[in-house]
C-alpha cells in the first residue's frame, strides 16, 4: 500500500464545496489501486484573515513543504481585498514551492454542449501551459501621489531567460508526447521589451525539438481563434497573466469553467506541487450546494499522475467521461438541476 500526505486547503466560497467531492473520488479510487491517502486539512482562507488578520499562520509554507501534494479549493470572497487574500496565499504557494508549469488541459466531453458551433465533442483537446512564477505578476511596482490629479500606478513585468526557458522547454516536451505543436502567445507588436524577448526565447528553445512544428500568434489573434477553431490547438505556451485568460476562455469553450482541472507544477519535484481547479470560490453561488465539482475532480486525477498512478488518474478521467457521456445528470451550469452531492454520487456509482 503507497501511501500520500495531502494538504487541503478548501480556501472560500464553492471550494470548500468542490474538495469533499474530490476527496471522496481519491479515496474510492485509492481503495481499488492501493493508494491511502492521509490529508491534513488547513482552514486558511478569507475567514480566517478577518479574525486572526492573515491568509494563512507564518509557518504555513514550512508545514505544506511536508506535503507530498497539495489540493486547493479557491481563495479569495467579498470582504476581503483580491490583491490581499492572494497575495496572502495562492500566490505565495506557487511561488515558494517554485511551481512555475501551471497545467490547464481543455477537452470538450461528449455530453457537454459548447457555446460553439465549430467545437463539437471529442474535437477539441488541448492544453494551455501557463507560465506561473514570473512575467506580468511581480511585486515590482506602487503608486504616487494617491488621490491628486497626479496619481499614478506602475506594474512591471519580469520575463528572465530561465524562467521562460524552462517553461517553453516544458511545452515543447510536452507535445513532443501528443500531436506535436506548439502555439505560443505572444504579444510582441504592442509590447516592446518583454515580448520580443520572450519570442526570441522561443524560437531558440523551438531549435532543439525538431520533432515538434510550432507557431507563434498574437493574444488578441489568439483569442479570436479559440473561439473561431479551438480544434486547431495541441499545446499553447503563454506567460502568467496571457495563460490565466487563455485558460478560462478555453474553459468556456469547453462548456463550463466549472469542469477545468489545473496542476500548479513543480516538475523537478523539489517541493508539492499543487493542484487546483481554475475556476475561483464563486460567490454568486456558494452556500447553496450546487458548484460542478469536476474541476477539482478533474485536478485530483493530475494529482494521482503527478504522483506516478497513472491508472488511477485514468480511472477517474474514465469515470468524468462516462458521467457526462451516459447520464442526463448535470450541475446547473451545464443546464442541468443535480446539487454538487447528487452529481458526484453518480461519478462515484461509475467508478
Ligand atoms: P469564478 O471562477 O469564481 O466565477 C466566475 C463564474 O463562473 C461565476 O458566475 C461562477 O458562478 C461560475 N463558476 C465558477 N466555478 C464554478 C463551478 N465549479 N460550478 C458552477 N459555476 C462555476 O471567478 P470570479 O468571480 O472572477 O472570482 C471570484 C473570487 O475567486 C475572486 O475573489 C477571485 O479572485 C477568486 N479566484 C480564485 C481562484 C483560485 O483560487 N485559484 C481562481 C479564480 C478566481
Ligand atoms: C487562477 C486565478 C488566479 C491567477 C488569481 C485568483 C490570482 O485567476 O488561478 O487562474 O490569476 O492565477
Ligand atoms: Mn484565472
Amino acid at each position: 500500500m503507497t501511501n500520500h500526505r495531502i494538504a487541503l486547503i478548501p480556501g472560500d466560497g464553492i471550494g470548500t464545496e468542490v474538495l469533499p467531492p474530490a476527496q471522496q473520488v481519491l479515496d474510492a479510487v485509492g481503495r481499488r489501486h492501493g493508494i491511502a491517502f492521509s490529508y491534513t486539512s488547513y482552514d486558511w482562507s478569507c475567514e480566517r484573515y478577518l479574525s486572526e488578520g492573515a491568509m494563512m499562520p507564518e509557518d504555513g509554507l514550512d508545514r505544506l513543504r511536508e506535503a507530498d501534494a497539495i489540493l486547493l479549493g479557491a481563495v479569495g470572497y467579498p470582504g476581503v481585498p483580491d490583491h490581499v487574500s492572494l497575495w496572502g496565499l495562492l500566490i505565495p504557494i506557487r511561488r515558494h514551492f517554485r511551481q512555475y508549469v501551471n497545467l490547464r488541459p481543455v477537452r470538450v466531453f461528449e455530453g457537454v454542449d459548447s457555446p460553439l458551433r465549430a467545437a463539437a465533442a471529442g474535437e477539441v483537446d488541448l492544453v494551455v501551459v501557463r507560465e506561473n512564477v514570473e512575467g506580468e505578476y511581480s511585486e515590482i511596482g506602487g503608486r504616487l501621489n494617491q488621490g491628486t490629479p497626479e496619481e499614478l500606478a506602475v506594474q512591471e513585468t519580469v520575463f528572465t531567460r530561465a524562467g521562460v526557458t524552462r517553461i517553453v522547454d516544458y511545452a515543447f516536451r510536452l507535445a513532443a508526447g501528443r500531436r506535436g505543436k506548439v502555439t505560443s502567445a505572444t504579444k510582441s507588436n504592442g509590447i516592446i521589451h518583454t515580448m520580443p524577448f520572450w519570442d526570441e526565447l522561443v524560437a531558440e528553445r523551438a531549435a532543439g525539438h525538431p520533432g515538434v512544428s510550432w507557431d507563434q500568434e498574437h493574444i488578441d489573434a489568439l483569442a479570436a481563434k479559440f473561439v473561431l477553431d479551438p480544434a486547431r490547438f495541441d499545446v499553447v505556451v503563454a506567460s502568467n497573466l496571457f495563460g490565466d485568460i487563455l485558460s478560462d476562455l478555453a474553459a468556456a469553450v469547453a462548456g463550463s469553467i466549472g469542469i477545468a482541472p489545473s496542476g500548479s507544477l513543480n516538475p523537478e519535484r523539489e517541493f508539492p506541487s499543487m493542484f487546483e481547479p481554475v475556476h475561483g470560490s464563486a460567490p454568486d453561488i456558494a452556500g447553496r450546494g450546487i458548484a460542478n465539482p469536476l474541476g477539482a475532480i478533474g485536478s485530483a486525477a493530475l494529482m494521482l499522475d503527478h504522483l506516478g498512478h497513472p491508472e488511477a488518474a485514468h480511472d477517474v478521467n474514465e469515470a468524468i467521461t462516462a458521467v457526462l457521456a451516459k447520464t442526463d445528470v448535470r450541475t446547473r451550469d451545464l443546464g442541468g438541476t443535480a446539487t454538487t452531492d447528487e452529481f458526484t454520487e453518480k461519478l462515484l456509482a461509475l467508478l
